[in-house]
């Protein structure tokens, strides 16, 4: 047993005894980002109920997982039990600034590496199982394969939780269906503009894909990091699609803490969250493509100019996409016009590493957020009031600033993704900040955000919609 699994305790006798527990949960993430980090904080709220959680993974990735967790308190953190599995050595090469899709390529080696936690969380799966009544398996929907012998475990059930939005979901199956009515006519044509989704993915993300459907167990229920105010009809409609079978469906975000502990005093400040406070409320845009996203010298030289001619506040992050091992690699520093950060002084900050997204989101000075749209980023800034200048990059991203946009209208496009293949202008960056930032209708997109922040924040309080949803599966799982 690994030593910080608490199930094992040492009686007097200094001989080890299994304590029984009533309900065990294990988190199986997909080992990139944006999942590693939604699962971490679902373990913490899981936790939170004062049920076991164990999250498996990687030594690199549950570190990885830790070291980028934000607003939980430590001890949230240091209650999972975190179990390190070896997978056979992949290369992971440095993400192409100048490949023609924004896809990032370099990270298909960690999927594949990925399969093979298969037979390790198998034994693990099985070890716990003997020191529980039930066992609760959480596992990411795309990466069933790792947990396809479930079923032979007679006390074990597992539950699907799906790290995109609900309105992504929707469209996916939208399409499958041959593209029913099925939503506003405005979100139809939007959608219909787009290209089919699985034609979008590299070919070794569809095989993957495939394994990993062909490989489902049995699941018992869905999670989804959204919350019914933000999403209620699309979680409606997919509820509608498994009619008739037992399936149950939580929606118990956002995840992330929609409160953040700011620790104003303490030497661990991010430097920008020190420069934030000097700005004034709601001057500053936050501008950040995700951990995944690589953008070419010319690309940063366009978003350079376009800030700078913006006239408006900026933190930007300029970093290149994640490689399989985030602690070793090597960062290339995209190239930025010169005299640009001279220039920039005091007006705006670039961060060249990995920043605290949330706590910049919930900082009263950031008024609005330059985003690709991955789902966290979107969860984020939603709970944080932010509104959202998009501009998706690849998968389901063009599909959730279609959310935000129309849908939800607590955002606007930067460029229209049919001319995805086209460089976006300095005048297309600048205008898009300014129409955020410094114009009637984006302060009217930012109090929509403001307001659906407010919502949102109340529904993981104390008798809210998404704290009752989480309530009703913790009760579900220990019934
Ligand atoms: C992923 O695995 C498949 C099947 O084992 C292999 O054909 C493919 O080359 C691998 N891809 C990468 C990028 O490692
Ligand atoms: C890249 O990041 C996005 C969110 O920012 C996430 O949805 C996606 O799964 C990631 N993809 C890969 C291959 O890392």
């Amino acid at each position: 047993m690994a030593k910080d699994d608490h199930s094992t305790v040492q009686n007097q006798m200094g001989t080890s005894i299994q304590e029984t527990h009533e309900v065990t949960v294990v988190m199986v993430p997909l080992l990139l980002q944006g999942h590693l980090n939604q699962i971490l904080h679902l373990s913490c709220l899981i936790s939170s109920y004062n049920i076991p959680v164990h999250y498996v993974g990687t030594a690199t990735h549950t570190r990885q997982a830790k070291a980028r967790a934000q607003g939980w308190d430590p001890l949230a953190v240091s209650n999972i039990h975190f179990h390190e599995f070896s997978v056979p050595s992949y290369e992971t090469p440095p993400p192409d600034p100048n490949a023609p899709t924004k896809y990032p390529l370099q990270l298909i080696p960690v999927l594949n590496a990925s399969i093979s936690l298969r037979e390790p969380v198998y034994a693990l799966l099985q070890q716990l199982s003997t020191t529980t009544r039930r066992l609760v398996v959480v596992c990411d929907s795309v990466t069933p394969y790792v947990i396809k012998d479930v079923g032979l475990i007679p006390n074990a059930e597992s539950y699907s939780f799906t790290s995109i939005s609900a309105f992504t979901m929707c469209t996916f199956s939208w399409e499958q269906e041959g593209k029913p009515r099925v939503f506003e006519p405005e979100i139809l044509e939007a959608l219909e503009s787009l290209p089919s989704h699985e034609g979008s993915l590299p070919q070794g993300v569809i095989d993957f894909l495939k394994l990993q459907e062909e490989s489902k167990p049995i699941s018992s229920g869905d999670l989804y990091n959204t919350c019914r105010f933000i999403e209620g009809p699309y979680l409606d409609l997919l509820a509608k699609a498994r009619a008739g079978d037992s399936h149950k469906q939580w929606a118990v975000g956002p995840f992330n803490p929609v409160e953040i502990n700011e620790h104003k005093d303490t030497e661990q400040r991010h430097y920008c969250l020190e420069w934030l406070d000097k700005q004034g409320p709601n001057s500053v845009i936050f501008v950040c493509f995700g951990s995944n996203t690589t953008v070419s010298d010319e690309e940063a030289k366009q978003i350079a100019i376009g800030l700078e001619k913006s006239g408006q506040k900026f933190i930007w992050i300029l970093r290149d996409g994640d490689q399989g091992d985030v602690f070793k690699e090597e960062v290339r520093r995209a190239q930025l016009p010169e005299g640009f950060e001279e220039r920039t002084e005091g007006r705006g900050i670039i961060v060249r590493n990995w920043a605290p997204q949330l706590e910049i989101l919930g900082h009263s000075s950031t008024g609005g957020f330059m985003s690709h749209c991955g789902w966290n980023s979107c969860m984020e800034s939603i709970s944080m009031g932010v509104p959202v200048a998009a501009w998706p990059m690849h998968s389901d991203q063009p599909r959730n600033a279609i959310l935000l946009e129309k849908v939800l209208k607590i955002g606007l496009i930067v460029r229209d993704w049919s001319r995805r293949e086209e460089l976006v202008t300095s005048i297309t960056v600048e205008n898009a900040v300014r129409r955020l930032m410094d114009t009637a209708e984006g302060e009217e997109i930012r109090q929509r955000a403001k307001e659906l922040s407010k919502t949102v924040k109340a529904s993981v309080m104390e008798g809210g919609i998404s704290r009752l949803e989480m309530d009703s599966f913790i009760a579900h799982i220990r019934r």
